[in-house]
């Protein structure tokens, strides 16, 4: 691949965007290759969570690439959302937790694609935006959807009404990042996250995630129904047995991941 670069250690993938000229703007190439990235490791059971960062101390994606889009015609313009949207769909459906590790600017597309992420840590240089309505466009990897759910519509509607960037106390302060670390510590509490988690049953965390990315899109009713339903099946893996054996006989469970 030209522009992600991954590496696998101790069941934690990190891919990391490798257009540093650009600030990791995403062209089609780039994300052609990350959504085939995401596909790929979806399926490694050897995997039990993702990290995804981008290239250099400047900027975890600053974005679509604006070079790219400016000459698009309206049908362009929907293939390129779509494609976007490809992406952080899947990153929202490969069972692995994604956790974002953006490095500084996350901007446009950059902050939708970390929004698709499950979870998002950042270093003290981060900054978050929408800016495409300065463009002249409006967000179209999701912006308008995941924000106002993860951030509350106000807060969404103000970032995207006016283009402004946040700092990294401020996206703190909305949770839109779970935490701000020194840019030189970022990839080693990524790691220690990811390791915590990649540690824990995989098809648990594949459960617990498939339920979570349904909590908005039903009811109450209808998302207790599936988490039962989830719960139920649980009871039908080796994990489940070691766990709760492990608890009773007072020692560290090893989980099979089945
Ligand atoms: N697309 C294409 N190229 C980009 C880019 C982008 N989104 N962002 C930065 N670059 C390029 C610059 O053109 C520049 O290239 P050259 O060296 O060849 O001139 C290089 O990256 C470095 O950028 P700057 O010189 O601008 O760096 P800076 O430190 O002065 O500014 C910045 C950094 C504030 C992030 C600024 O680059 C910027 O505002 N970038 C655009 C951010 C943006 O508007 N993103 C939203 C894109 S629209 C979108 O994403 C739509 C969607 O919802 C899918």
């Amino acid at each position: 691949m030209a522009f992600i670069v991954t590496t696998v250690e101790d069941r934690v993938a990190t891919i990391t965007i490798d257009r540093p000229d650009a600030l990791n703007a995403f062209n089609t190439e780039v994300l052609r290759e990350l959504l085939q990235e995401f596909m790929t490791i979806g399926h490694r059971t050897d995997v039990g969570a993702v990290i995804l960062t981008g290239s250099g101390r400047k900027a975890f994606a600053a974005g679509a690439d604006i070079a790219e889009m400016r000459d698009k015609s309206p049908d362009e313009g929907r293939s390129f959302a779509e494609l976007g949207q490809m992406v952080t769909t899947t990153i929202e459906r490969i069972p692995q937790p994604v956790i974002a590790a953006v490095n500084g600017y996350a901007l446009g597309g950059g902050c939708e694609m970390a929004l698709a992420c499950d979870i998002r840590i950042c270093s003290e240089n981060a900054r978050f935006g929408q800016l495409e309505i300065n463009l002249g466009i409006i967000p179209g990897w999701g912006g308008s959807q995941r924000l106002v759910r993860l951030c509350g519509s106000g807060f969404a509607r103000e970032l995207i009404y006016t283009g402004r960037m946040v700092d990294a106390e401020e996206a703190l302060r909305w949770g839109l990042v779970n935490a701000v670390y020194p840019q030189d510590e970022l990839m080693g509490k990524a790691g220690e996250l990811a390791s915590s988690i990649a540690g824990k049953s995989g098809v648990m965390i594949q459960y617990a995630k498939a339920c979570m990315n349904r909590a908005f899109d039903q009811d109450l009713a209808g998302g207790l129904r599936l988490e039962a339903g989830f719960f139920g099946l649980c009871f039908a893996t080796e994990d489940q047995k070691e766990g709760m054996t492990a608890f009773l006989e007072k020692r560290p469970a090893e989980f099979k991941h089945r």
